[in-house]
């Protein structure tokens, strides 16, 4: 065959080969969700009854988020939940991810009294979804401890698992007869090790690569007990599944260099392993107990920083998920680093490398936030490849910008972008991802950075008392990818 024959003709296979991929479908038993959380979203922050959490405390008495903003009102879903659920069926998906503000519940965290209006606010919340057909999933813990246990050092300090574990098992009594979908934590590598920020207050300094790995311990202990306590009295009559949320933004080798290769792997033991292999595995990954170890030796400790788990607590936490929650954002590129100075006692130190993020990779409406999606399919390829190919739930990956514009076409083509890489990581790599989330419903108060990077389906008018809603463009998008099961 002629030369010229041979190019025309891998020419009509490559566009054959492209119609096909991007007529991938999503199964029919994929399913699409919403996410928001509740110190987010909720406002009302001490009204009938909901007593203070952490981040009502940071609010209030730090400088740590911009423009003195808070969450004592945010969208005012407290008052909106009916136009909230309204929203989430306008998406068209299956599933809303929420989380329970503990102490709406649990003014003090303590179980020992319970404020009825919390109760009643997510049972309403639940039923009202139910009557529309949407699940609702729980996400018990998404950051807003009680600040009863913020004095006492919060996840650094043991007591909180079984206080954790009480909290927990009420919320099933209260609400598992309907919600069939529960995450205990959300991103434990985020309030652990990044403890300082969390626990912050005057004259309060928790050191890291100390206090963030007792966090690690604890965090994965409460996890444990709490999925062994749902197992052992809920599970056989409310028939719901639990497991927790990890977040992991791809670690790419910087180069093809051995050195770099090395690096990337290590970087994501250390940020995901950290938590996914004690629960999925067995133990902590080993470099990440080597290195923690070793430097840790040669800072005159006499034990690892780490703390190290019995055998019977390895069992214990091997095997509690019956899925793996995955949040998604971003990718980096690692590079091997010089060893740093052993003096400096870190979780950023025991982790070494270093990353940045390529210029060539479209950014958005915050720094790290480059859009590229296939890091989400690395991801879920080495997470088939390193955990037996566990069932995956994306339980978060949206697109921040600052302005909140209705016209949000960026948002529309990141979804496009993230679902097909999902779509090729079903497809092409057998991956048992089952599910895809959106964040978020609506504009809300994005941590310390306040409202100003906005991530929502919807916009809120934060300037209206009515904290009105409106609908953006990628709302119609996502509704007909959900009806169609095709990303174009
Ligand atoms: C996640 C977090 C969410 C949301 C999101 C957007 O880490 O779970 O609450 O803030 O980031 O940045």
């Amino acid at each position: 065959m002629k030369t010229f024959q041979v190019l025309q003709l891998s020419l009509i296979f490559s566009i054959f080969v492209n119609l096909v991929q991007s007529q991938y479908l999503f199964p029919d038993d994929f399913k699409f969700g919403v996410a928001s959380s509740a110190y987010q979203i909720e406002g009302a922050w001490n009204v009938n009854g909901k007593g203070m959490s952490i981040w009502d405390r940071i609010t209030h008495t730090t400088d740590i988020v911009p423009d003195n903003a808070t969450g004592d009102i945010a969208c005012d879903s407290y008052h909106n939940w009916e136009r909230d659920v309204e929203m989430v069926k306008e998406t068209g998906v299956d599933f809303y991810r929420f989380s329970l503000a503990w102490t709406r519940i649990f003014p003090d965290g303590y179980i020992s009294y319970v404020n009825q209006d919390g109760v009643d606010y997510y049972n309403n919340i639940i039923n009202k979804l139910i009557e529309n057909d949407i699940e609702p999933v729980i996400t018990l813990y998404h950051w807003d401890l009680p600040q009863m246990f913020s004095p006492q050092g919060g996840w650094a300090n043991p007591a909180i698992i079984d206080l954790f574990t009480y909290y927990a098992k009420k919320a099933f009594e209260f609400f598992g007869d309907r919600v069939k979908l529960w995450i205990t934590f959300n991103e434990p590598k985020v309030f652990c090790q990044d403890f300082n920020l969390f626990m912050s207050a005057a004259n309060e300094v928790y050191p890291s690569g100390v206090i963030d790995y007792m966090c690690t311990y604890h965090v994965l202990k409460a996890h444990a007990e709490t999925y062994h306590i749902y197992n052992r009295e809920f599970k056989a009559t409310q028939k719901g599944r639990i497991s927790l949320t990890l977040n992991f933004e791809w670690s790419e080798p910087g180069s093809d260099s051995p050195e770099d290769i090395a690096a990337a792997e290590q970087r994501r033991q250390f940020e995901f392993g950290l938590y996914a292999n004690p629960i999925i595995n067995f133990d902590y990954p080993k470099i990440v107990k080597d290195r923690i170890a070793e430097r840790s030796k040669q800072q005159g400790f006499p034990e690892s920083r780490l703390p190290q788990f019995t055998l019977a607590e390895k069992l214990r936490i091997r095997g509690t998920y019956d899925f793996l929650g995955l949040n998604h954002y971003s990718t980096w590129h690692v590079f091997a680093a010089a060893e740093r100075d052993i003096a400096e006692i870190s979780y950023e130190s025991d982790m070494g490398t270093f990353r940045n993020q390529s210029n060539e990779w479209p950014t958005s409406g915050s720094d790290w936030n480059k859009v590229v999606p296939w890091g989400l399919r690395r991801i879920l390829q080495w997470i088939k490849k390193t955990y037996r190919n566990p069932i995956v739930l994306i339980t978060e990956c949206g697109y921040p910008d600052q302005t909140g514009t209705l016209d949000d076409e960026p948002r529309q083509d990141f979804l496009r972008d993230y679902f097909n890489a999902t779509l090729e990581a079903i497809h092409e790599d057998q991956v048992n991802v089952q599910a895809f989330t959106i964040w978020s419903l609506m504009d809300n108060l994005e941590w310390q950075q306040g409202y100003r990077i906005k991530f929502g389906l919807f916009h809120v008018d934060f300037e209206d008392e009515a904290r009105t809603r409106t609908a953006k463009k990628s709302v119609a998008y996502v509704r007909s990818v959900v009806e169609t099961r095709k990303t174009d």
